[in-house]
Order: structure tokens, then C-alpha cells, then sequence
């Protein structure tokens, strides 16, 4: 497959008419989204409200029934997940997911290498022998010190803290180059002082990547911190979506989310 040209600009996606069930069950119906460029686009509602199924069919892990994912222009809706990962989209998933046995630093600069080099043999060979070596490393410690995890290069994953392994997930998605992220709760689980870590590097992304992001967030305050533009999702629907005024200020969706969750906005 050719490989998709390189940019600079940050990448818009739009997804149309989305549906997808799982058996009799509707979890989307007809979703219409976009995520703007260089901004970060936030996605609220209810547990069970169809938010992470949205994110997966985003990024292929899932298929809609219907509908068309387009990514800065270009349709993506029938891709691979490594083939969509490939033109920069990466996801931390809810769940968050690394490499628990390796190092941290490990984590990063597998992260680095392209899909040709993704044999673990010829990935020893080129670390030991290659005159790349060096830059690799400093590339992985930089992208360690960007997320504030180069202190604990040399520990394995698995000994992170929760908040800390969502950094190292999102400092893999950025060595792998991605330049649209979808962040399925990075504040859930997280202590006061670790939310408002992940809120600052979240707006430091998208400063100075120039990134876009999807968030899917419970927490209000990351969201009030840093949404552009907010969908409010209720039964697989979109029940309502604008500015951060135009949805939280919403009499409707007040009462729909307390009622629902038990929390207020
Ligand atoms: N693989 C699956 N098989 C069957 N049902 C599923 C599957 N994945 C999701 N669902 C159902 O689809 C609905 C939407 O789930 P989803 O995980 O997208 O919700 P969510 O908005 O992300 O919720 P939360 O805020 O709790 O994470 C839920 O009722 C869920 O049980
Ligand atoms: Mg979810």
C-alpha cells in the first residue's frame, strides 16, 4: 500500500450517517460527527451512550453497519485499524493499553519503528548495529520527557500507576506520529493532581503538535478546560452538540445527565 503523504496541517475527520448494532441492540443510529482541525472535540453522555463505540468504528476496529468515516477528505470507512493507525490516527483506549513486560522506554521506541522494521530480530539487529541507534534513543527520552515520564524510563510498564501508563500510552501515539488522537477518558481513575497533569499536556498537544483530539470524558472539569465543541450523546444518538455554553448550559441535557449518571455539570 502507498504510504499516505506526510503533513503538517492537522487533520479533520468527519464521520456521516453512522449505525451500527450489536445483535437486536442499536448502540449508533444515524451519528453525524466532525472532529475539527487543531482543536480538541469533546464527547459526552451517559454511560452505555454509544461514545467508545463510536471511537472504535473511528479507527477500524469496528464496522458500521452504515454510514462513511472520512479523513481530510479521504474515505476511510472500509481500512485496516493498522492502515488507518498508519495515516495517523491513534486512540488510547479506555482500558489503556501497553506493554506491560517491557521497559518504558521500550514502550516509546517500539513505538518508533515503521511496520518494516516490526520483527522482533530485525528490530534487535537495528538497535544494536544501526548508526540510527543513537537518534532513536534520543527520540524515545524525548518523547518520554514531553509526557513527564523520563524518570522512569527504566522500569518495567507494569510498575506504573494507572495515570502514569495513560501517559505512556499517549507518548507512544505521539512517537508513532499520530496527529489525531482519540482519548477514551484520560482522566477516569486519575487523582486531582494527575488530572490536571494529563489537562495540561492535552492543551500543551495540541499547542505545539498541532494536533486534533477527540475526548471522551465523565469529567467535567477536563471537559470545561478544554473543549472547542462538544457532542452530548444519549441512546446512540447525538442529542445535542455546540459550544461548550450552547451543551453544558443546556437545561435538557442538565437534567438528562444528572438523572442519568447521578452527577451534575
Ligand atoms: N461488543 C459489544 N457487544 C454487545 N454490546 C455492546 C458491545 N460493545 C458495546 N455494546 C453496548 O453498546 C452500548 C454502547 O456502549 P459504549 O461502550 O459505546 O458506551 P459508552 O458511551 O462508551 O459508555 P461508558 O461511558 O460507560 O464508557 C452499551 O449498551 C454496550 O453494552
Ligand atoms: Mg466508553
Amino acid at each position: 500500500m502507498k504510504r499516505p503523504p506526510e503533513t503538517t496541517q492537522p487533520p479533520e475527520l468527519v464521520a456521516k450517517n453512522i449505525t451500527k448494532s450489536f445483535g437486536s441492540f442499536q448502540a449508533l443510529h444515524d451519528v453525524d460527527i466532525t472532529i475539527f482541525p487543531g482543536r480538541v472535540t469533546a464527547f459526552v453522555g451517559p454511560n452505555g451512550a454509544g461514545k467508545t463505540t463510536m471511537f472504535h468504528i473511528l479507527t477500524g476496529n469496528l464496522r458500521a453497519d452504515r454510514g462513511q468515516v472520512l479523513l481530510d477528505g479521504q474515505i476511510i470507512t472500509q481500512l485496516q485499524p493498522w492502515q488507518i493507525a498508519r495515516m495517523g490516527v491513534g486512540k488510547l483506549y479506555q482500558d489503556v493499553r501497553i506493554f506491560e513486560n517491557l521497559t518504558v522506554f521500550d514502550n516509546v521506541r517500539a513505538a518508533l519503528l515503521s511496520p518494516e522494521d516490526y520483527s522482533l530480530f530485525s528490530a534487535c539487529r537495528f538497535w544494536k548495529h544501526s548508526v540510527q541507534a543513537r537518534r532513536f534513543h534520543d527520540e524515545a527520552m524525548s518523547w518520554l520527557e514531553y509526557v513527564g515520564l523520563a524518570d522512569s524510563a527504566e522500569k518495567k510498564g507494569g510498575e506504573l500507576s494507572f495515570g502514569q501508563q495513560k501517559l505512556l500510552a499517549i507518548a507512544r501515539l505521539l512517537a508513532h506520529k499520530s496527529r489525531l488522537l482519540l482519548l477514551d477518558e484520560p482522566t477516569a481513575a486519575l487523582s486531582p493532581v494527575m488530572t490536571g497533569k494529563m489537562i495540561a499536556l492535552i492543551k500543551r498537544m495540541i499547542e505545539d503538535r498541532k494536533v486534533s483530539i477527540a475526548l471522551i470524558e465523565h469529567n467535567m472539569r477536563a471537559v470545561r478546560a478544554l473543549a472547542f465543541y462538544i457532542y452530548f450523546m444519549h441512546e446512540g444518538t447525538v442529542f445535542c452538540h455546540g459550544t461548550q455554553k450552547c451543551v453544558l448550559e443546556n437545561p435538557e441535557v442538565r437534567e438528562l445527565y444528572m438523572g442519568l449518571s447521578g452527577e451534575t455539570i
